[in-house]
């Protein structure tokens, strides 16, 4: 099996090494936990080694994206590999996203260079168009089309594909909709309150991998996350 390497030390252990090439994998968590900073060492790690990287980002403007980078050791780095077309990076409205999710899926799909995806965040998407005021009429059964619909396109040999999964506590089921189910694996990112807040990873399914059975605490400073040695 060949891996794809997150580029975080620690959690790439915790799936031998990496998620199966090819794969597509959901990253859930609540507001704040680190899903996107997970996603550049993602993009990161892929560009590194020469491969096209895609993030499309449906919540911010290009702006914030910048901000956020700019806050790491990496930054120099990365904004290197944004220029040398390594790393793509695109931010797109609903609505514009809503219209062209299906032509720029084809497009990540027909270009052979691209071996890494991330959406931030996938069921945003969903929910936005099951908003009432949206135009499309909101069924289940639409929004389920169009996940499976994005899942059959994204599913390639060589692309890697991380969707972000945005998740209130309060909310869990209703967005997910078969989500946990297409997907390949689960990185599981959340808080645990002792007083203090700690950040843990958890991953409750990686096919084709023998996957670490606890969660693993971890950090967020200036080289990104980093996993907290074990007491
Ligand atoms: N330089 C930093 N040092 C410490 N923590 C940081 C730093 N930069 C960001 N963070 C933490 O990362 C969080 C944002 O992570 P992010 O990946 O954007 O979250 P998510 O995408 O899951 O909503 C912030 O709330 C902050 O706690
Ligand atoms: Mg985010």
């Amino acid at each position: 099996m060949e891996r794809e390497k997150i580029g975080i030390k620690g959690m790439d252990l915790m799936i031998q090494g990496g998620f199966p090439r090819g794969s597509i994998i959901g990253l859930p968590g609540p507001p704040g936990v680190g899903k996107s900073i997970f996603a550049l060492h993602f993009l990161l790690e892929g560009a590194r080694k020469g491969q096209k990287c895609v993030y499309i980002n449906l919540e911010e403007p290009e702006r914030n994206i910048d901000n956020m980078v700019k806050q790491f050791d990496f930054s120099e780095e990365f904004f290197r590999l944004v220029k040398a077309g390594k790393i793509v990076l695109r931010c797109y409205t609903y609505p514009e996203y809503e219209k062209i999710y299906t032509e720029l899926f084809q497009k990540i799909r027909e270009d052979k260079e691209v071996k890494r995806l991330v959406i931030d965040s996938f069921n945003c998407f969903f929910s936005a168009v099951s908003h009432p005021e949206a135009l499309t009429i909101p069924t289940e059964v639409n929004i389920r089309r169009m996940i499976n619909q994005s899942f059959s396109m994204l599913r390639k040999k060589d692309l890697t594909t991380i969707l972000i999964l945005e998740m209130q506590h309060d909310l869990r089921s209703s967005f997910y909709y078969n989500i946990p189910y297409l997907v390949d694996g689960i990185i599981n990112l959340d808080f645990l309150e002792l007083g203090a807040i700690e950040r843990r990873v958890f991953i409750p399914k990686m096919r084709w991998t023998k996957q670490y059975k606890e969660s693993k605490s971890f950090d967020i400073g200036k080289k990104g996350i980093v996993m907290k040695k074990e007491e």
